[in-house]
């Protein structure tokens, strides 16, 4: 893709989700710069000479990095990633109190060098830590969203697209709701083209039912689980899914991701962060109003938006 021209963005912590978030952004060329900050010194300045070593192969997009923050310095966008991450068998939301607490000691730091930054939280549990974050720095909510479910819906249509026999960009399908355990999948908008998603025919000439629907969404819920039992963290997806938010707020592109910003009045949910459909353009995450969910999902979406709010009050106390 084309560079837009002085166009930086930062991921903070280099880690290996920070990492590979840098990583997939340099050889995706998302940014004309892309800087690594971490406050370990050694590490962020290691994974950021690592990196430059291949910026051979990777077109015009350089690399900075290391602990002083002033690499933030004028960043479009700031991503956040620092924290720590999922042990085996750990759920995601076992992780807010120890990351409330970083995200609450970094904000001002970075708002203080990047002020009119986009900033996308990917630490998780990321949408609890996007309202907390929402609170404490006062930002307009489209200015400060988490990564959210564009990760899962990845996950979703790489898995419908391998059973349906299409590519995965014509894999019209979204989970919503939590980056967690309670998230669940828009059924009832799913098409694959224009087709309906139970009314597909697949190349082994059957149609998928709802209860394999169901599995699929259920795979794709605990999919993290899976990848953290076999390889201790999950990097790769979660770089190129946060490298694509990237490019749709520095090229302005209007595109629909289903990130999440903290909602005001929608579909009957406010104050709290979840993934809808949005649109992700230069100023940041724009819930479209226009999304409607089943009675099911409405009810799904509720319990999500319900169960965020009790962690998001236990760490407010
Ligand atoms: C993931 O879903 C752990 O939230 C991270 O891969």
């Amino acid at each position: 893709m084309a560079v837009i021209e002085n166009s930086k963005v930062t991921v903070v912590g280099a880690g290996s989700v920070g990492s590979s978030t840098a990583y997939a952004a340099l050889i995706r060329g998302s940014a004309r710069h892309v800087a690594l900050y971490d406050i370990a010194t050694e590490k962020a300045e290691a994974e950021v000479l690592d990196l430059a070593h291949g910026t051979q192969f990777t077109g015009t997009s350089d690399i900075i990095g290391g602990s002083d923050i002033s690499v933030v310095e004028g960043s479009h966008v700031v991503v956040i990633t620092a924290g720590a991450k999922q042990k085996p068998g750990q759920t995601r939301i076992e992780l807010a109190g120890v990351n409330a607490g970083i995200m609450k000691s970094m904000m001002p730091q970075l708002l203080e060098v990047a002020p009119n930054a986009v900033y996308v939280i990917v630490t998780n549990p990321c949408d609890v830590l996007t309202a907390l974050a929402l609170e404490q720095t006062g930002l307009p909510p489209e200015r400060l969203f988490a990564s959210g479910t564009v990760l899962d819906t990845s996950r979703l249509r790489w898995k419908l697209a391998e059973r349906a026999g299409v590519s995965t960009s014509n894999v019209h399908a979204y989970i919503a709701g939590e980056h967690g355990d309670t998230e669940f999948a828009l059924w009832s908008k799913a098409t694959i083209g224009t087709v309906p998603i139970l009314d597909w025919v697949t190349p082994r000439g059957d149609k998928m039912s709802v209860e394999e629907l169901d599995q699929i969404a259920i795979d794709v819920r605990d999919a993290a689980y899976k990848v953290i039992q076999g390889k201790g963290a999950t990097n790769y997806a979660i770089g190129l899914s946060s490298a694509r938010i990237i490019e749709a707020i520095l090229g302005d592109e209007h595109a629909v991701m289903p990130v999440s910003p903290v909602l005001q009045d929608f579909q009957g949910v406010s104050g709290m962060a979840l993934s809808v459909p949005c649109i992700v353009s230069a100023t940041g995450a724009e819930p479209i109003r226009e999304t409607t969910f089943s009675p099911q999902e409405l009810e799904l979406f509720h319990h999500s938006a319900a169960e965020l709010h009790k962690v998001a009050d236990s760490l407010r106390g």
